[in-house]
Formats: C-alpha cells, structure tokens, sequence
C-alpha cells in the first residue's frame, strides 16, 4: 500500500486523540473523587513498582509433572513472572529476589526504605532489568501530579496534617509526603491557601521527558557537584527575587524529576561517597536536600543502583561506608548458566539483526556452551561439560546408568559461579563478527572461528586464555562432532526415529522375557522362542553396560516400563535416556562405514551420489540452509572420518 499524505496526517491525528482522551484535567477536589473510586491512585512508588511486575501475570514451575524442572529446581517453588519473562533467560533466582523486595517494599516494611542494588559481572543483565522497569512505568495509565509541580508532587499531599485522618478514612488509603517549595509558594501565594482548588493533571512516565524517571550517570570525581541530584539554584534569578523565595529553585535532579517513579544510578560507586548520602537520606527519610536555602523536599521514589563486582568489593571494603551499606538490598544478578536458556539471549539479539539470517543447527548451542563453561567453577565431582549437562537438567549418564548428581548439589559447593566468565556481549560480538564476514550465514564451525580469533586478541591472563582456547579447540569441537554425526546419521538412515523406535519395542519384549524368564512371540510366526541375548548385549555394549552390569540394566528398564505403564503413559525411544542413547549409538555405528566413505568421497558411483543427494535433502529437511551444507560436510569428512 501507498501510503500518502493523508494516511500520515489520520495517523497523526489518531494518536494524538487518543492520548488526548486518556488526559485528565480537573481540581484537587475533582481529583479526590477520582481516589474515592480508585483508591489505586494513591499507591506510594514501590507500591506502583510491584503491582506493575504482578499484575502482568504470575505462573509457577509445575516441577512435579516436569522430570527436567524436577532436576534444575527441586522442590523450589519457582514463579515465572510474565513482566520479565519474553525479555530475561535462566534468571529466576534473581528476578525472585527483586520482586521480594518491591513486594516487602509495598507492604512497607523494613525494605522499603532501602536502596535495590543489583551487582554482578558486566553483560550480565543488569542494565536491561533497569530498562525494563523503566519501560514498565512508561506503558503504564497515567498518574496525577499538581499541575506545575517540578516533582511531580504526589496531589495528596496538599492536605494538611491535621485532616489526614479523616482523609485517610474517608478514601481508605494512605497519605504521607509533603509537597515541593514551588508549590507550595503557589498555594499561599496564588490560590491563598484554597489547595482543593489547586489544578491536577495526569502525566504518563516518560525516561526522555524526564517524567517521573531519573537517571544518575557515574558523575566526574572532579566535578560531583550535586545539581544532577537535586537541582539548583536559577542564579539569574536571584536578584530578582528575595532570598528564600522558592521560584528561584530548578528542581530538575534527578531526585525531583524521579519522584513518583524512579531513580536509576548507574555505576554507582563510581561516584563519591558524598555524594551517596543524598541517595541514602532520599530513601531514608524520603528527603533531600532543596538546592541553596530551601530546606528539604519529600521525594518518594524507587532507587535502582547497580555496578559490577570489583566496584562493589572496593566499596564493601572501606569501612567508612558502613552507613551505606546498612541501607542497601544487594541482588547478585549472575550470568546465566543454563544452557537452553543461554541461547534465547542469542535468539534475542539475533532477531534484531538485520542480515538475511542463515543459521545451521547447533550454531548458537555450541556459542553458548562456550558462554557457560568459561563461567563454571571446576568440581571434584564431575568434569565441567557434565556440569553444564546437569545445569541444563539434562539426565547424564555414568556406566550407562544416570548420574546421581544433582544441580543442586553442585551449586551447594560453587562459591562464585555465575560472576566470572565470558559475558554475553562477547559472544554477541562474536556471532555479529562471523556474521559479517559470512553475509548472514552462520555455523558452529565459522562462529567457532570467530570465538577463537577474539579470544586470542582479548587481554585475559594467559591461563584464562589457555583454558578459553581449550574449550574451543579442544572440549567443543568433540561435543560439535558427536552433534554432527548424529545429524549426519539421521540424513543417512532411512526413517531414523522409526528404525530407534523397531529397536527400542524389540529390546524391551527380550529384555522383559530375559527379566521375567519368559518367551518372547515372533510377531509374524506367532512362534515362541527365547529372548535374543546376542541382540539384547548389542544395544547394551554401546553405552559400556557388559557382562554383569546387563542384568541390573534389563531390570532397570523394565521396571521404568512398567511405572511407566501404570502412569498411562505410551513410550517412545527418547523416554529412557540410557536406551535412547545406546539405541542412537547403535544406529550411528550401522552407518558409520557408508556414511564415511560416501560423505568423504571426492567422486562418486551412480549409487552413492544417489545416496549423497538423498542425505543432503535430509540435512536441509532438518534444518540446514542449503550454502552451508558444503562446509559442514566438509567439516565432517576432514574431521569425523579423518583416515
Ligand atoms: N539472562 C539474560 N537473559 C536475557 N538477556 C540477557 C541476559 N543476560 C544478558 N542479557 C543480554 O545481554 C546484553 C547485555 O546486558 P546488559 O547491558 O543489561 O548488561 P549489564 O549487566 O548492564 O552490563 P554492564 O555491567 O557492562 O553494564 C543485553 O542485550 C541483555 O539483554
Ligand atoms: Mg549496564
């Protein structure tokens, strides 16, 4: 569709009516009828904050009908808060901890007047979760604010103390706060003290209209001059108006013009520690300091503070800062360490790229499994992969059974898992890297590459450097080769998933006769005959279960079988994975001749090119794109079948 001149101004005009509608104009004592009917209006700033978060919606993790959630949480109870969850991956523990806190905040308790201090490692999220309670304000309905106020002063807070009660009362809220020098000029001096005719607007959060959200940059230690907090004097206006007179005031800082809202420090201990005061005492006692002689203004405001670690630990380390300290609600916001989670924050950014995007599978698995592993602190109990694999809630297996290991134990021992590492904005630039060079088309092995190339160029400390390189190198290209084979194989096999799925009914009707001494039937002769031990041992050497270890395995199985029965459940060959894997191994050990000799022929037979062909449509069917077929098969004749 063309759009035209006409189409532009309707749009135009649209909006504007639209918000034209939702803006409310009226007197103080229009507005007190608006607080009778919705008493929400009088919400205090954490109060707004948290209903915010909640009201988007709340779910739990249903771990009991969830073998993988069972494995990652326990017996948590883990909530999905809807408010963060399209925008924030593997999180949970730290989105708990903030929503605690805007929850205890709301409820006015001790939390409510402290600072929310989120700390972690850099990329690891915590700008985002700023942004988007930032967001959150702006998509909010308007709030009211007395017209003209230059903090957006809270309306109720033009009645005087002594009728509060009775106010209170009679709206069934709760009212606290006073209002700014400025206005309250007007109201003796304009409207000789009538504050129910003092005029009230609505106003909508706005970061860039600096309404009602505040944000402190790390201020030049040279230059801590406190107006970015808390505004200043006008000073050309001080010859015009006597000393004291509040209309020589700009309540521009960021503590006026986030009053109502928030206020954001970035990098906060990057600034003085005087300057951390004002921060203290504005959530302390909800004031601070009006500019020159101007006594104080009642500001009522979330503060949102964050930084990384290193900044934290020079902070926490000096004595002096006791007093701050006291007043701040710390929540570490790791990296992620979750690896179906780790992609999404790849899926994320990738989506926003402007490339026409070809990715071959496992290309942002194997990205994250580097991302994750650089973060895993080492254990005596399991090698680091395996770590991953369980902090994936994976089941992983040892001697062909699983691994009685759990996520939670291995978290138990680690002490600062999840703050060191590689960042997520590493591997973005990485994946943007490969990207450029390979015009949208990427795969483990080009992105791989680029890791390799930037992390030679970084300036970590050599041993860092050694351990990245070797997971790269070294503990990925193995997982990427397993990965590729299976795929490979899959190409190759026939109906793949039906040909696991004949093995896995034929191993368990033999397994089960083996276990309950019974006969097995043909299903085309109806004949009985013994269980095929041969056929049993087959499947079972490929995950290492031999001579004795076979009969508990057989009970294993068929006891899962028979649980499983009794849930009503109808089985697949993925349901138990140590059969799953033995059964996918065994299929990849049928092919692994042919699948070697044609994939590495340089020419071929008429049969093997049909052969060939008939793989490279399978591999696009699972998700290939069509130009990087040739490398990776390549990759795999040079690598997976090297002679
Ligand atoms: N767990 C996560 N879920 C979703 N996205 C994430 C996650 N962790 C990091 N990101 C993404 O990584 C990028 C970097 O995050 P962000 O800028 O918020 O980090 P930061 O903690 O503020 O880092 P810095 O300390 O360097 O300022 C963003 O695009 C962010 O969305
Ligand atoms: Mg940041």
């Amino acid at each position: 569709m063309q759009a035209s001149k006409s189409d532009f101004q309707s749009l135009i005009e649209q909006d504007r009516a639209a918000r034209a509608k939702k803006a409310w104009r009226g007197t103080f004592l229009d507005y007190l009828e608006l607080v009778k009917q919705n008493p929400r209006l009088a919400d205090l700033a954490h109060q707004r904050m948290y209903r915010m978060i909640v009201e988007a919606g709340v779910s739990e993790i249903d771990v009991e009908s969830d073998p993988r959630a069972k494995r990652l949480f326990g017996d948590q109870h883990v909530k999905v808060y809807n408010f963060f969850k399209d925008e924030f991956f593997g999180m949970e523990r730290t989105l708990d901890k903030i929503v605690r806190y805007f929850h205890s905040a709301a409820m006015g308790g001790e939390e409510a007047p402290q600072v929310l201090y989120l700390m972690g490692p850099v990329g690891s999220g915590k700008s985002s979760l700023v942004e988007r309670l930032k967001r959150g304000l702006e998509e909010l309905d308007p709030i009211y604010v007395i017209e003209g106020s230059p903090n957006f002063c809270n309306p109720l807070c033009l009645i005087p103390r002594h009728l509060r009660p009775a106010f209170e009362e009679m709206l069934g809220v709760r009212i606290e706060g006073d209002i700014d020098p400025v206005t309250r000029w007007r109201l003796v001096n304009e409207y000789k003290g009538e504050y129910e005719k003092m005029p009230v607007v609505s106003m909508t959060f706005s970061v860039r209209g600096r309404r009602g959200i505040g944000v402190v940059p790390p201020v030049d230690p040279n230059n801590q001059d406190t107006s970015v907090l808390i505004g200043s004097e006008d000073i050309s206006k001080l010859d015009r108006y006597s000393e004291g007179d509040p209309r020589v005031l700009e309540l521009n800082g960021a503590f006026n013009v986030g009053n109502r809202g928030m206020v954001e420090f970035i990098e906060v201990f990057k600034n003085e520690t005087e300057y951390l005061h004002t921060m203290i005492t504005a959530t302390q006692e909800k004031m601070v300091p009006a500019p020159g002689r101007h006594g104080t203004v009642y500001v009522d405001t979330v503060i949102v503070a964050h930084s990384n670690e290193a900044e934290w630990q020079k902070f926490k380390a000096d004595h002096t800062n006791e007093a701050i300290l006291d007043r701040i609600v710390v929540v570490k916001v790791p990296y992620n360490l979750r690896l179906s989670e780790e992609i999404k924050i790849y899926q994320k950014f990738l989506k926003r790229s402007r490339f026409d995007l070809k990715i071959a599978p496992h290309t942002l698995e194997i990205a994250s499994m580097f991302a994750i592993l650089t973060r895993l602190e080492p254990t005596g109990k399991c090698d680091l992969l395996t770590k991953l694999k369980i902090y994936n809630g994976e089941e992983v297996l040892e001697k062909g059974r699983p691994k009685k290991l759990t996520a939670h134990e291995l978290r138990e021992d680690a002490k600062r898992e999840g703050l060191f590492g590689i960042s997520t904005r590493f591997i973005m630039k990485a994946l943007d890297v490969a990207l450029t060079r390979n015009n949208g088309s990427i795969h483990p092995i080009n992105v791989r590459e680029a890791l390799i190339g930037m992390v030679k160029e970084a300036d970590f400390a050599e041993d860092v450097k050694k351990q990245y390189l070797e997971f790269l190198q070294d503990t990925l290209h193995k997982v990427y080769l397993e990965l590729l084979e299976k795929d490979i194989t899959k190409a190759f096999v026939y109906s793949f998933k039906d040909q696991a799925e004949t093995l896995f009914q034929n191993y368990l009707d033999h397994a089960e006769a083996y276990v309950t001494r019974s006969k097995v039937k043909d299903p085309v002769t109806r004949e009985e005959m013994h269980p095929d031990e041969g056929f049993l041992k087959s499947i079972e050497e490929q995950i290492a279960i031999i001579g004795p270890a076979a009969d508990g395995f057989r009970q294993e199985v068929i006891a899962y079988l028979w649980s499983a029965m009794r849930r009503g459940e109808t089985l697949s060959y993925t349901a138990y994975e140590p059969l799953k894997e033995a059964i996918e191994k065994k299929l990849m050990n049928s092919v692994r001749d042919i699948s070697r000799i044609i994939t590495k022929a340089r020419t071929r037979n008429e049969e093997q090119r049909q052969k060939y062909d008939a793989m490279v449509e399978n591999l696009l069917a699972q998700g290939y794109p069509e130009d990087s077929i040739d490398t990776i098969l390549k990759y795999a004749a040079n690598h997976l079948w090297k002679d």
